[in-house]
């Protein structure tokens, strides 16, 4: 298996990266970005390249070259990003995965694995949210609430139809929220528990200023480059999406009792250790 990972060097595609080096193999990394700070750890050990997904003729010179068999397709614009620029969210998101297929078609690439997400479903309504958070199944119905989620569907849908009319294997995996190193950096305000991390252990105070028990599936993203691995080489598919998280609902409080286990000494702040520092500062500075 030769694996091309497009948005290689983006969050989970480090972590992907990491995983396939780590099972032996030589990744070929695609980015438009040649940030390497995720993976300074294994660059000697992948093949880095940069290039853009909309460009047609540098994928199929890519897969000729690297002689590759597998696409992981992971290069995408955030959801603020999307919004911001939604003809470029469009080319990147539709068209780089138009390219993907259509050179899956020509070079007979044995599978395309794509990055989906929760946004497909749209907002948790009645049962499926607040408070009762029963299991969401892939046959739930699809209504993409941000440009992003409809995106994915668009995508999800061009592979479908690629495989059932022309035998292009497509696996698409609808990630929960996932949280790793390099989310904070690069995903800012979408990395919530990136933030509690990274923010814990350099000793800075943080607070959660609301929804300390809210439940979110929250999964690693070891876990989601394992998922994408595993889609990549399973044998005999007959099925073509599926859903990657935990499998249960966490709360931040919940998190923060974890943090605060590995970090005794750090000055971690919980809801209410934040509301009432918060209420104490404003009367302090009032006296
Ligand atoms: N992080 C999450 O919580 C989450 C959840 C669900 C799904 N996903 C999906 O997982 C995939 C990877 O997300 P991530 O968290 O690693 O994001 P990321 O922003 O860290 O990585 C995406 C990478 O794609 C690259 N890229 C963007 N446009 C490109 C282009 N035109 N050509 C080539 N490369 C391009 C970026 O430079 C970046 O390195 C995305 O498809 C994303 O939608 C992420």
């Amino acid at each position: 298996m030769k694996v091309l990972i497009t948005g290689g060097t983006g969050v989970n595609g480090a972590a992907t990266s990491r995983l396939l080096v780590s099972e032996g193999m030589r990744p070929v990394l695609m980015d438009n970005r040649m940030d390497l700070s995720l993976i300074g750890d294994i660059k000697d050990k992948v093949d880095l390249l940069e290039g853009d997904v909309t460009d047609f003729q540098a994928l199929e010179k890519m897969v000729a070259d690297y002689r590759i068999t597998h696409i992981a397709h992971l290069a995408a614009l955030m959801p603020e990003p999307a919004e911001e620029n939604p003809r470029l969210a469009m080319r990147v998101g539709v068209d780089g995965t138009l390219n993907i297929l259509e050179v899956a078609r020509a070079h007979k690439i044995s599978r395309i694995v794509f990055t989906s997400s929760k946004a497909v479903y749209g907002e948790m309504v009645g049962d499926f949210g607040e408070p009762r958070f029963l299991p969401v199944t892939e046959d739930h119905p699809k209504r993409p609430a941000d440009l992003y989620g409809v995106i994915k569907v668009c995508c999800e849908e061009l592979g479908q139809y690629y495989w059932e009319t022309y035998g292009v294997e497509f696996v698409a995996l609808r990630f929960s929220t996932i949280y790793g190193p390099g989310k904070e950096a690069r995903h800012g305000a979408l990395s919530f528990y990136g933030q509690l991390i990274e923010k814990t252990q350099a000793g800075e105070p943080w607070v959660i200023p609301q929804g300390g028990d809210q439940r979110n599936d929250a999964v690693y993203v070891g876990d989601v480059a394992r998922s994408i691995f595993l889609a990549l080489k399973a044998e005999n598919l007959n099925r073509w999406v599926f859903n990657v998280g935990t499998g249960r609902g966490s709360t931040p409080r919940e998190f923060l009792a974890v943090l605060k286990s590995l970090f005794p000494n750090e000055p971690l702040y919980d809801v209410d250790r934040g509301v009432r520092d918060y209420v104490n500062t404003i009367m302090r500075l009032r006296a």
